[in-house]
């Protein structure tokens, strides 16, 4: 199981930028926590971060075949983008969308998600803990999938 992580623009910039919003914490250090998880969990992660949106769209593509799950934060590409909505339909891979500040309590420009329609479920304002969330979700929907193909197999060889 591989779940990949997809981090949109001025992300990498996270304990650099606007403190009072996103908090101290830099992206690396996000990921170390998160990469502690996935090896508790036995599963495989992978992560990604660019300012452009061609990138995240190159990426997202990418992930078939190769992901089983996309945890995204396309940051502010989460209030303008049909290509990277496009992009997370088109693989179908179950996605989670993340974000560090609670993106419903802010500038109205910021309500409007064009990604969380085609996601799993969205997950906004914990800090840097969302991500975790995002995990704790991701892990739920694998595990879910897991247990169905396990039972399809069952019925099958049931049925001869
Ligand atoms: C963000 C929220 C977006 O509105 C903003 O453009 C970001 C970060 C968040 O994680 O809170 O860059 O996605």
């Amino acid at each position: 199981m591989k779940i990949m992580v997809i981090q949109g623009p001025n992300l990498n910039m996270l304990g650099v930028r606007e403190q009072n919003v996103y908090g101290p914490m830099k992206l690396e250090q996000i990921h170390e926590q998160m990469r502690a998880f996935a090896q508790q969990n036995g599963v495989e992660i992978e992560f990604f971060q660019s300012n452009l949106e061609g990138e995240l769209v190159d990426k997202i593509q990418e992930c078939l075949g190769d992901a089983d799950g996309i945890i995204i934060n396309p940051a502010a590409y989460t209030h303008t983008s049909i290509a990277i909505r496009d992009a997370v339909a088109a693989v179908a891979i179950p996605t989670v969308e993340v974000h560090i500040s609670n993106i419903h309590a802010r500038e109205e420009f910021r309500h409007k998600s064009l990604i969380a329609p085609v996601c799993a479920g969205q997950i906004s304002g914990f800090g840097p803990f969302s991500y975790h969330l995002a995990m704790v979700a991701m892990m739920q929907i694998l595990n879910e999938i897991k247990a169905m193909k396990e039972m399809q197999k069952q019925q099958q060889a049931q049925q001869g």
